[in-house]
């Protein structure tokens, strides 16, 4: 009972006085406390913005982001726009199709899934999955039911979802019914960096979406296309040259969002390898934790895990995974066996070539 309360603590993420707070409620509860108990504690107070007073002045924001507003602008992934054109027509001609969209961090999941609503006549709700109670469900179902539209609701960062909602949703993606109450037909788009937890854990959710779609790693030459259309739509008065966007391409482990964020910077500071000191690029387009890895791999006698890597590193197993791991795996500079991680000769050359620059 203690591990677990424990556990729910530390997975709701509350600190400071509001820990302080939960902590004393929890004592308060004595002996006989209940889950219901628990999860009300839990509940953080949700922020009142009543009270928060609007800017009344003049100024704006000339424009934030560029995001592609459809297909067209959309760089790459043409396997997924292909299937994404045909689904368009399906639901347009004969009924709602769902999305499940997996793929690696700032690779375009929410783009693509905001792209998707636009190209239909839709209203779309969109939620981070961990925001889903059984309250906001109902709230959710609610708001489909009364859309004028084509609703559609978009689920971020879908494998987080609470198995209870995940076992209402089945039957109602299926069939658009809740015991017997008819539900009007929408679309869901899920958005997923970890498809496999998904999978594995819930795989006949995973098999009631229709359309599955797996982002791909992009080329040197869609992230340049990228980063041009990214300036000519915000900063036109800027001018770059193209070798130094090469350079980003390069340089930004093929990812849009790290390589719009050295473009931002490169419009600034002028000059690219600036820009790739600022990012921590040491060599090859690697990171200075990736060459920690590295090291750690080449001086390590025998694989090492996951868990111990991370520690060492002091990253989240997360981030060591998704930021590090996965591209100096898919570049082939480490590998994962059966007992942990170990470098391979294109690891051990980069390491011997950094030893040699320095
Ligand atoms: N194919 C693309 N063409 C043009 N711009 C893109 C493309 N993919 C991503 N971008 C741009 O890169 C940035 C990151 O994309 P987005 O936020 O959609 O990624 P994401 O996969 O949802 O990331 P996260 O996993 O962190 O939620 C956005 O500014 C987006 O407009
Ligand atoms: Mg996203």
């Amino acid at each position: 009972m203690i591990g677990d309360l424990a556990n729910k603590i530390k997975e709701s993420k509350i600190v400071g006085s509001d820990l302080e707070a939960v902590l004393l409620s929890v004592c308060a509860l004595g002996d006989d406390k209940k889950e219901e108990d628990l999860s009300l504690i839990l509940k953080l107070p949700e922020l009142n913005i009543s009270q928060i007073k609007e800017y009344q002045g003049t100024e704006q924001v000339k424009k934030f982001i560029f995001r592609p507003q459809n297909l067209s602008e959309y760089v790459g992934q043409e396997k997924a726009k292909k299937v994404i054109k045909t689904n368009l027509l399906k639901i347009k001609k004969l009924r709602p199709v769902h999305f499940l969209i997996d793929g690696l961090k700032g690779h375009g999941k929410s783009t693509l899934a905001k792209i998707i609503a636009n190209s239909l006549d839709s209203e779309c709700y969109e939620i981070i999955a961990s925001e889903i109670t059984l309250d906001k469900l109902t709230e959710i179902i609610n708001w489909i039911n009364t859309c004028e539209k084509l609703p559609i609701i978009f689920i971020d960062e879908i494998h987080g979802l609470d198995g209870k909602i995940i076992e209402i949703l089945y039957p109602i993606m299926e069939d658009y019914k809740i015991e017997g109450k008819r539900i009007k037909p929408f679309v869901l788009i899920g958005a997923t960096t970890e498809k496999n937890v998904l999978v594995q854990n819930y795989s006949p959710f995973v098999d009631r979406f229709q359309v599955q779609i797996t982002l791909e790693r992009y080329m040197v030459d869609d992230i340049v296309k990228i980063l041009k259309q990214y300036k000519e739509k915000i900063y036109p008065e800027f001018k770059v040259d193209d070798n130094d966007l090469k350079t980003i391409a390069e340089n930004c482990k093929f990812t849009p969002r790290i390589a719009i964020s050295m473009l931002e910077d490169l419009l600034i500071i002028e000059k690219v390898e600036e820009v790739l000191d600022m990012h921590n690029i040491i060599i090859d387009g690697l990171d200075s934790v990736d060459i920690k890895i590295l090291q750690i791999l080449d001086k390590s006698e025998k694989p090492v895990g996951e868990e111990a890597l991370a520690m060492m590193l002091g990253l989240s197993r997360k981030d060591y995974k998704f930021l590090h791991e996965a591209y100096l795996i898919e570049m082939g500079y480490m590998a994962r066996g059966r007992t942990g991680r170990f470098i391979t000769e294109k690891g051990k050359k980069v390491l011997e070539k950094l030893d040699k620059q320095s």
